[in-house]
């Protein structure tokens, strides 16, 4: 059976008190709509329909650079969830497969939750919950297994709102009888609005099935502020850490550790107090990431050690048995097996080769000031300590570089280039700078 997704992200998000549309806002490094998108792949539908209002535009960047086959539908005025769900009938015009509305702003419904929704006997299913504090939520009005209706709060009678199975908004109904049901919808309430809500009586009424799936109230969290954003976040991580523990990572300080909704993490890794992971980071098996490490867009391979105080940024691929220590950044480089990078550095738009040795203080200087430049390090190389490596630049294999260069062409194989004035010594001249020094400041303190 083949299964649409429609995802809710019209709404402004007032309570966020921000310039972006709600749904943009992240989580663990990743936009809360691509959360609830995550989830919905897990499913595998052959259409995903977004639904956007405020701030199109940036949904639209944020929801095709996760995936690029997903539509966008407007929904120019916010005139209810069922209003919005209607926006997408044409993109799902002739589907006959299943469809799974979702919001954007709720993004921990988990993929079984939606398996188990697919695979209810029923023509409508709704996920319902049973919240600590019912609220304002809708609430479920059934008879046995069978979902007679929806009530919103503010239509709902004292008797109705004793109820405490509440509707999450996730819905999931066969594509032309939702659409059928949608027209039928009138904004005839407390609200003004058009109720996705009022489909469950519409189908009940016209002798359809509908039925509930139950779910906890931690999956169908929904976020309206920055609090609850942070929140949620903070729920994500306990989560995730956990999840990585699991998997047979240590965290030695897991309270510490940073993760995004795409971190990937081997087992037998071990991870330092204060590391931060941004988004699309992977680090293979026996690794270790030293306390106060930032990563983002890397790849760290079986072996190597990261840190303390390391920066890898996007592009940075080390492999195996890699060492990069204290205070070096790297940016869109490769690190061949065996080679160090261990203290002090900026490596960027850059390889370097196997075994090779990089001295502390060395600056690939990749950037004139218009262009970016490469800079290529063969293998066994020995790059002195404090050397500006100036791109475009080719550094044979096996060749080594004197200290305090300055590296403006290339080096061929197994030479050594130095680019630094000679030592020059002249015998007893210190003693001498001492004594004028020593005798000035005396003649100093006497005066004053
Ligand atoms: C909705 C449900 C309620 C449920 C609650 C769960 C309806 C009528 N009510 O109420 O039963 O308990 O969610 O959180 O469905 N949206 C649009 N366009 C619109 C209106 C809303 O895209 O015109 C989006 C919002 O951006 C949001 C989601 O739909 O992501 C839900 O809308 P919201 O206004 O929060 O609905 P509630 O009143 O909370
Ligand atoms: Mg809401």
């Amino acid at each position: 059976m083949s299964v649409a997704l429609i995802i809710l992200g019209a709404g402004k998000g007032t309570r966020m008190n921000s310039e972006l549309p709600k749904v943009v806002h992240p989580i663990a490094g990743a936009p809360m709509l691509v959360h609830a998108m995550r989830a919905g792949a897990t499913l595998d539908p052959a259409h995903t329909v977004i639904v956007a209002g405020h701030g199109a535009d940036t949904v639209t960047k944020v929801t095709h650079a996760y995936d690029d086959e997903a539509k966008i539908v407007l929904q120019n005025e916010q005139l209810g969830t069922g209003h919005a769900v209607l926006q997408a009938a044409d993109a799902l015009a002739g589907f006959e497969g299943k469809v799974i509305v979702m919001y954007g702003d709720t993004p921990f419904v988990k993929p079984e939750t939606l398996e188990a929704m697919i695979a209810a006997k029923a023509d409508v299913v709704v996920l319902g919950f049973e919240p600590a504090d019912a609220g304002r939520y809708g609430r479920l009005v059934t008879n046995g297994a069978s979902l007679e209706r929806i009530v919103e709060f503010k239509d709902a009678t004292d008797t109705e709102r004793a109820i405490t199975l509440c509707n999450s908004g996730v819905i999931c109904c066969a594509a032309p009888l939702l659409f059928e049901l949608l027209n039928k919808v009138t904004n005839d309430n407390a609200s003004g609005e058009y109720y996705l809500t009022d489909v469950i009586g519409l189908a009940r009424t016209a002798g359809h099935t509908a039925t509930v799936v139950t779910c906890s109230e931690a999956e169908t969290l929904g976020i309206n502020s920055r609090a609850e954003l942070a929140a949620a976040d903070a729920l994500f991580q306990a989560a995730a850490r956990l999840a990585l523990l699991d998997d047979g990572v240590t965290l030695v300080a897991p309270d510490t550790v940073y993760l995004s909704l795409d971190t990937l993490i081997g087992r037998d890794t071990i991870i330092e107090p204060n590391v931060v992971f941004g988004p699309d980071v992977t680090v293979e098996s026996g690794a270790t990431i030293r306390a106060f490490s930032h990563l983002e867009g890397c790849h760290v391979s079986r072996g190597s050690i990261v840190g303390p105080y390391a920066r890898l940024r996007p592009g940075a691929e080390l492999s195996e048995n890699v060492r990069v220590g204290n205070f070096v950044e790297i940016k869109n480089a490769t690190i061949a097996e065996g080679a160090k990078v261990n203290h002090l550095s900026y490596i960027g738009d850059a390889s370097i080769g196997e075994r090779s040795n990089i001295g502390a203080g060395t600056i690939t200087c990749n950037y004139d000031g218009v262009m970016k430049h490469h800079t290529e390090i063969g293998a066994d190389v020995f790059i002195g300590s404090n050397t500006m490596l100036v791109a475009p630049v080719t550094i044979g294999n096996r060749a080594m570089t004197g200290s305090g260069s300055v590296i403006t062409s290339d080096v061929g194989p197994e030479a050594l280039a130095l680019s630094r004035a000679p030592q020059i010594e002249k015998p007893g001249m210190a003693q001498k700078l001492f004594d004028m020094l020593q005798a000035k400041k005396a003649g100093m303190s006497r005066s004053s």
